[in-house]
């Protein structure tokens, strides 16, 4: 797996022209605010979130909303690229229909309960159980999303209770047919984009990078 620092892989997604959203911890409804390291994404993770949702708009598939910090980076990266909207799952749903924020649609169920529909990506951050991670991974592709994105990653939540199996579960599930990029974030996100069905072998897969719009440019500033 290519292992990049987060500057380098916003400036390559961005092809240097970092985004930089507001600081989500403290936007929306003050119940809905918490400071970094609460559970929520860091704000450096929030900032690839927003700059992948301007790159590449949605509509987004995202597991795990707790208070809608990561959906608002999401919904900030929306607006900059004009389109789309970010489905934003949890079986325990804190964020309500918000006419300020029109993006985020929250949906409060379980994430094998969502209703699938079509979503260019995911952000996957809800139960971080190995089998947890692996219906959350299925639901992502029954809604047809071709770009993954994990939160919680660092090999030490490993030794977490409860743990975040999720680095476990990507490389796994994902060594095949996926082009994965992790990211060396506080709390380590993995970005796996999708190969293109010719391209599953690891030399068809290194060509893909040059054309690719994110793990492609992304490995290539390695
Ligand atoms: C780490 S928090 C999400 C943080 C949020 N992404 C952020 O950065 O602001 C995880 C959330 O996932 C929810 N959750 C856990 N497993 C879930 C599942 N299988 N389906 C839906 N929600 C789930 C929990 O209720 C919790 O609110």
């Amino acid at each position: 797996m290519e292992t990049i620092k987060p500057r380098e892989f916003l400036e390559a997604i961005t092809e240097h022209q970092i985004f930089v959203p507001k600081d989500h911890h403290f936007t929306g409804p003050a119940e809905r605010q918490e400071p970094e390291n609460h559970g929520s994404v860091f704000h450096i993770e929030g900032m690839i979130l927003a700059n992948l949702a301007k790159v590449l708009g949605g509509d987004v598939l995202e597991i795990g909303t707790q208070n809608a910090i990561s959906s608002r980076y999401i919904s900030e990266g929306l607006d900059q690229n004009g389109k789309g909207v970010v489905h934003t799952v949890d079986s325990y749903q804190r964020w309500h229909e918000d006419p300020s924020w029109p993006r985020i649609v929250p949906h409060a169920c379980h994430s094998t309960d969502f209703p699938v529909r079509p979503c260019s990506w995911a952000h996957i951050d809800g139960d971080h159980s190995y089998a947890g991670v692996v219906k959350d991974i299925e639901v992502a592709q029954a809604c047809g999303c071709s770009v993954l994105v994990f939160h919680d990653c660092h090999e030490r939540l490993l030794q977490h209770q409860p743990p975040s199996e999720a680095i476990l579960v990507i490389r796994d599930k994902l060594k095949q047919g996926w082009n994965l990029t992790y990211i060396d974030t506080p709390a380590g996100v993995v970005v796996a984009e999708k190969c293109q069905e010719k391209e599953t072998t690891k030399k068809s897969s290194r060509a893909s990078r040059s054309t690719s719009k994110t793990g492609g440019k992304s490995s290539s500033t390695k």
